[in-house]
């Protein structure tokens, strides 16, 4: 998987974003722009795994061909003029690969493959991760992305790091009585140093850690998408399992931490207005984000608080057969977040705490299983029997 910018010219930009956004498994764009000065700034700033490149913004703006020549990541152009020319071009600005704009479909996944800065170093074993998302506010999110959290490192005796991007009204701190000197915005304004990474990711036990929300919705807004590619990548390298607190909704954020992970858990609640919203967000993820099948998983809690809708109910409307159940516990879960605990420690053998276990272990045995994939996959052909 590598990330990718597109300095593209407007008549073709759309397109092209569309391609590799089909593509969520092997590509995520980072930015855009028809303006090459501009796209070089953030390319500065972000350094993407490549950068895509018009032939026709540099003809444009013929002043950015020294910049783009110099540029620490790889570029890979696309060239709507004639080849001699673009060959021309692509060795001005030392361009890992050109394409042309009758063929670029074929030919763009095997060129950026071959160009690009893979996110992940490829032999590395890397942590899963996992969302908590709803449409809807109130589900649940928080309370399950928490309790979920312990149970992961109870479970398999590894790290896990949960990250509240929530980050307007983030409470995952609060719910775990914890104070943190440092959060998400002092990461971001280190320009993600690694070591304030590390201070900021503030202990819970000995391996639950916490990267706590900004202090205030006006930090928040500071936060764009390419920061959280960089401290996710960080974080897959140190965690076995990383998982993400949403906010309700679909903003930019949220979106790059669900094209991020590797399983969502959708959060519904066994009422109508829930469901249709919740409906809604499983088409998006199916028809619009391309999203394979097995990346999301309905979660429906509060079972059992006599709504009048079933399971059965809930599962033909949403045309999903992957559904974990949480049951309802009455007070008890907002009791011990009163308290900044888990409920999960302190009342293991409570229905939801066993149901919350039982799902901890099941996302645990998938992850297994699809590393154990992986690293098949990476076993060259001829060693394979
Ligand atoms: N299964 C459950 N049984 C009983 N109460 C629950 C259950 N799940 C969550 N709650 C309670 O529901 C309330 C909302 O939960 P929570 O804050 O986790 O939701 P959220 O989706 O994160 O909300 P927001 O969108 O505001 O971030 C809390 O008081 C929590 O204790
Ligand atoms: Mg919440």
């Amino acid at each position: 998987m590598f990330s990718a910018y597109l300095a593209i010219a407007d008549d073709f930009r759309g397109e092209l974003a569309q391609f590799l956004k089909d593509r969520p498994d092997q590509a995520v764009v980072v930015g855009s722009s028809a303006s090459l000065t501009s796209a070089l700034r953030d390319c500065a700033r972000d350094n993407p795994g490549v950068l895509v490149v018009d032939d026709r913004l540099v003809e444009a703006e013929p002043g950015t061909a020294a910049g783009l020549a110099a540029a620490p990541y790889p570029i890979v152009i696309i060239a709507s003029g004639s080849i001699p020319q673009a060959t021309r071009l692509a060795l001005q600005v030392r361009a890992k690969d050109f394409l042309t704009r009758e063929t670029w479909q074929a030919e763009l996944m095997a060129a950026l493959d071959r160009t690009a800065v893979p996110l992940y170093p490829r032999d590395k074993k890397l942590g899963q991760v996992i969302s908590v998302f709803s449409s809807k506010g109130g589900v649940g999110k928080t309370t399950i992305a928490v309790n979920l959290a312990v149970a992961l490192a109870e479970r398999r005796h590894e790290p896990v790091a949960v990250v509240d991007l929530d980050l307007s009204f983030g409470d995952v701190a609060p719910m775990l009585a914890l104070q943190p000197r440092f959060d998400i915005h002092d990461v971001i304004l280190s320009g993600i140093d690694p070591g304030v990474l590390k201070a900021a990711m503030m202990n819970y036990a000995s391996n639950i850690s916490v990267l706590a929300a900004p202090h205030t919705p006006e930090e928040a807004e500071d936060i764009a998408p390419p920061q959280l590619v960089k401290i996710l990548e960080l974080l897959r390298e140190e965690y076995a399992f990383v998982v993400l607190d949403l906010a309700p909704g679909y903003q930019e954020t949220n979106i790059m931490g669900l094209d991020l992970s590797d399983v969502i858990l959708t959060v519904c609640t066994p009422d109508v207005v829930t469901l249709r919203t919740v409906g809604q967000a499983l088409t998006l993820f199916r028809e619009d984000f391309r999203y394979p099948a097995e990346k999301v998983r309905l979660v429906i809690n509060r079972t059992g608080s006599r709504t009048g809708i079933e399971r059965s109910d809930i599962a033909a409307i949403l045309k999903t057969p992957q559904i974990f159940e949480l049951p309802s516990a009455g007070s008890m879960p907002v009791r011990h977040a009163n308290q900044g605990l888990p409920f999960i420690t302190q009342e293991p053998n409570a229905p939801l705490s066993r149901a919350l276990t039982t799902m901890a272990d099941a996302l645990a045995d998938d992850s297994a299983a699809q590393a154990t994939l992986r690293l098949r996959r990476l076993v060259p052909r001829s060693r394979r029997h």
